[in-house]
């Protein structure tokens, strides 16, 4: 079974920051303590209002840290004009919405397949790592195949969402989606990510999908670190994901 990345998303990091102007809490430092807690990578979404992570943010990230950086961004001329400047190992396509507290929903892959299609072949030929974040569907996973992306991210925040509401039917249905899909990307000949909402079990639970190779999680491990600090929120998230991983393939 292939091993499972933890890729650290310090976004919230720059909220924290960008709530006083200054420069702390800083979201390189945060980065440069997550990966010697035991982060295998970090991720940063470069909104285009801007509201956590900064240009010279992804700039500094890019030159400071040791590991893969993979920059979250819109699929639009000015954000590729960025990450090509900046050349990440990865880019994550996400929608964006300026009203949306987060990114709500995965990629309309289908429907918007002709405006990435240049996108995902620009990045790639810039050596760049592209990823399709998406919701569990097949017709999803498919799109993202014929558009060449190498990688799918399997958008988990429905299922979370249902978990934190006890809602047991929707979040099995949810879990269901991810499960098929996870299943699916192998035939596709895609590599499976998956992120969006997790905390400790429910990266616990996921980990036991055996396609999965990376999670990327943020919100959750910066609200812990208030309580326990962030290395040691790390390597609990590590061992819930390697517990997980341990126990793949039993049922839940
Ligand atoms: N993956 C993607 C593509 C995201 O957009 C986000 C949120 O920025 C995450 C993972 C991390 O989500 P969370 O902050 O809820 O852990």
């Amino acid at each position: 079974m292939s091993a499972l990345r933890l890729g650290v998303n310090v976004d919230h990091v720059a909220t924290v920051r960008n709530a006083r102007g200054g420069a702390a809490p800083d979201p390189v430092r945060a980065a440069l303590l997550a990966i010697e807690a035991g982060a295998d990578g970090i991720t940063a979404h470069l909104r285009e209002d801007r509201r956590h992570i900064h240009d010279e943010d992804m700039k500094r990230l890019r030159a400071a840290i040791g590991k893969p950086l993979n920059f979250e961004m819109a699929a639009t001329e000015s954000m590729l004009d960025i990450a090509l400047r900046i050349r990440p190992h990865a880019c994550c396509l996400v929608p964006e919405k300026r009203t949306e507290r987060t990114t709500e929903g995965g990629l309309d892959v289908v429907g918007g397949f002709r405006a990435l299609k240049p996108f995902v072949a620009e990045l790639g030929k810039a050596g760049i790592r592209v990823s399709m974040f998406i919701e569990p569907s097949s017709e999803a996973l498919k799109a993202s195949a014929d558009l060449g992306a190498p990688v799918v991210e399997l958008h988990t925040g429905a299922w979370c969402d249902a978990l934190a509401h006890r809602d047991r039917p929707k979040a099995d249905y949810e879990f269901g989606r991810l499960r098929v899909a996870a299943a699916q990307t192998a035939g596709l000949g895609l590599e499976c990510h998956a992120g969006h909402g997790l905390d400790y079990d429910s990266a616990r639970i996921v980990s036991g999908l055996p396609q999965i190779v990376e999670l990327n999680i943020g919100h959750f491990l910066v609200g812990e670190a208030i309580f326990v600090g962030l290395a040691e929120t790390v390597k609990r998230m590590r061992a819930a994901m390697d517990e997980g991983r341990a126990g793949a393939g039993t049922p839940r």
